[in-house]
């Protein structure tokens, strides 16, 4: 574990460096981004991806909107402002985190006197969202680590690790602290059809570290439960309702009734910004939906017959009773959530 912390992204010079996730794990190509439309690109396209990852890739798109915005007046910049984050909050629609990033830095611009002061303070509210997100997982990591045995073998979807979120990772941020704290921790990763996180993000990010991870087919979960192979389910989240519902990637779901029937602890780990106290339950939650063509075609070689359809919803809901615990960097929530989970953001609030 000697290498240098993984960040998705970087600002230098005033361009974002993002690493394009859509060409992992075979190459490393790091983009630069010079404009709001090449985010707004980059995150509909998944270069960058993940909740924490897409909301801090949006405020700097918002910086580079300011950067190339109206400098005549204060109202024409932040006219273009709220045009860039509408832009970049339609792209993908259940991560709640681009609006909370977009939200907080607008509420930043507009206490800003003059265009000039409006740039700065956008850049300044980007940076501390990427910063306070690596603390947050470190800290959530933490609280986390705690809930797991001192040997586990850890199942987890999708990938909720460095690559997205501002670095760390949430469910894997988890896992490093673990085994930081000396417990003997073991992943296996589920390879997240369709557009394969688990196989082609979470092995290079945990291999990467040296942490040992095992790759397993979506379908083998149960089967790997029924033999006792697995301890514990930990998982990310885009966007939790205040019952604790949870929208994560989709077959997270079936996992949490699978873990159920297996008596397994399934745990939710993600940043308060990734809450969304109002909505009172997941049904309320935007459901992304993704092209087909990800679905009857994997890297682009068809793999259905043409003229077949295909559905192809990118997240699910985990009904909160299916939740052992969300584990927050402000603390762990356990039912009941309308309660717990109010509590840790009437204590954010306090702060703020
Ligand atoms: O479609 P993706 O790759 O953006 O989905 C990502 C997930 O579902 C993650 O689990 C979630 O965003 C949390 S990331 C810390």
């Amino acid at each position: 574990m000697d290498q240098i912390p993984l960040t998705p992204m970087v600002w230098a010079d005033g361009r974002l460096r993002l690493l394009d996730q859509t060409r992992l794990p075979q190459e490393e190509v790091w983009l630069t981004l010079a404009g709001c439309r090449d985010v707004v690109e980059a995150i509909a396209s998944m270069r960058v991806r993940g909740a924490p990852a897409i909301g801090v890739a949006a405020g700097y798109g918002l910086a580079l909107a300011a950067l190339a915005g109206d400098a005549s007046g204060h109202r024409a910049l932040m006219t273009q402002l709220r045009a860039a984050a509408a832009e970049l909050c339609a792209t993908r629609p259940t991560a709640v985190n681009l609006s909370w990033a977009t939200t907080r830095i607008l509420e930043a611009a507009e206490a800003a006197a003059t265009p000039a002061a409006i740039r700065l303070a956008v850049l300044a509210e980007a940076q501390r969202i990427q910063e306070d997100d690596i603390q947050a997982n470190r800290r959530l990591g933490r609280l986390g680590a705690e809930l797991l045995p001192q040997r586990a073998t850890v199942l987890t979807h999708c990938n909720a690790g460095a690559l997205a979120t501002a670095g760390y990772g949430t469910a894997l941020g988890v896992v490093r602290a673990a085994l930081k704290a000396g417990k003997q921790i073991r992943v296996l990763a589920s390879e997240t059809r369709p557009q394969l996180q688990g196989a082609r993000l979470t092995a290079w990010e945990l291999a990467r570290d040296g942490i040992d991870c095992t790759l397993i087919v979506d379908s083998a979960c149960g089967a790997l439960m029924r033999r006792g192979d697995i301890d514990v389910v930990v998982v990310g989240a885009d966007r939790i309702a205040a019952n604790g519902d949870t929208a994560n990637k989709i077959g997270t779901y079936q996992l949490a009734v699978l873990a159920k029937e297996h008596g397994l602890p399934l745990y939710v780990a993600a940043p308060v910004s990734t809450l969304d106290l109002s909505l009172a339950n997941g049904d309320q939650i935007p459901i992304e939906e993704r092209p087909p063509e990800e679905v009857t075609a994997i890297d682009g070689r068809r793999i259905a017959p043409e003229g077949v359809d295909a559905l192809n919803p990118a997240f699910d809901i985990t009904p909160q009773r299916l939740i052992r615990a969300i584990i927050t960097e402000r603390g762990v929530a356990r039912p009941p959530y309308e309660q717990s989970l109010r509590a840790l953001t009437e204590r954010v609030e306090a702060r703020a």
